[in-house]
């Protein structure tokens, strides 16, 4: 489990069975089960290397390591703040990579990845959402057609 910590503007907080991923007094996301079941019906669609746009609390990167057809996994987080609070906590079973970065300028870059899987958004409404991961979309179409996202097609 994540230890309750704050770096910067981010917290960690622990719920009870869960924890929480604040940027000031604004909730980010967490690792509740009913937050990680609306991820898992994409991310058992990833196998082969996995790109994941957004650490978060880092579940999507714990799960697709649990996965036999999962072979690698690199995670685009943007504030090492988040990096810092969570990835030393995060079982990627030798899987995993981090990399400080935007995932829109990452992505300008060419990478050789079999899925991808974006959850960058918080708290924004779903048209500019949707706008973002169009978006996204256009640009990882250059690297993988296997593109998914939390929760919108
Ligand atoms: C909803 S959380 C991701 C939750 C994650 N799927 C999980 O399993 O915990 C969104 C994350 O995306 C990050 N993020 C936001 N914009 C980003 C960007 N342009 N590039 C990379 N990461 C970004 C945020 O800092 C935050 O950590």
């Amino acid at each position: 489990m994540i230890p309750e910590n704050t770096i910067g503007n981010f917290s960690i907080r622990d719920e009870v069975g869960y924890v929480s991923l604040y940027k000031g007094k604004q909730h980010w996301t967490d690792d509740a089960p009913q937050s990680n079941q609306l991820q898992q019906v994409w991310l058992d669609k990833c196998w082969g290397k996995v790109l994941v746009g957004g650490l978060g609390t880092g579940y999507a990167a714990r799960y697709l390591a649990q996965k036999q057809n999962v072979t690698e996994i690199i995670v685009v987080e943007i504030a090492q703040e988040v990096i810092d609070l969570v990835w030393p906590y995060i079982d990627t079973q030798g899987k995993g990579k981090i990399v400080c970065a935007d995932i829109f300028e990452f992505l300008k870059k060419p990478i050789k990845i079999d899925t991808a899987y974006f959850d960058i958004y918080n708290n924004l409404g779903r048209k500019s959402v949707k706008e973002g991961n169009a978006k996204l979309k256009k640009l990882a179409e250059q690297w993988t057609q296997k593109i998914y996202f939390w929760r919108y097609k």
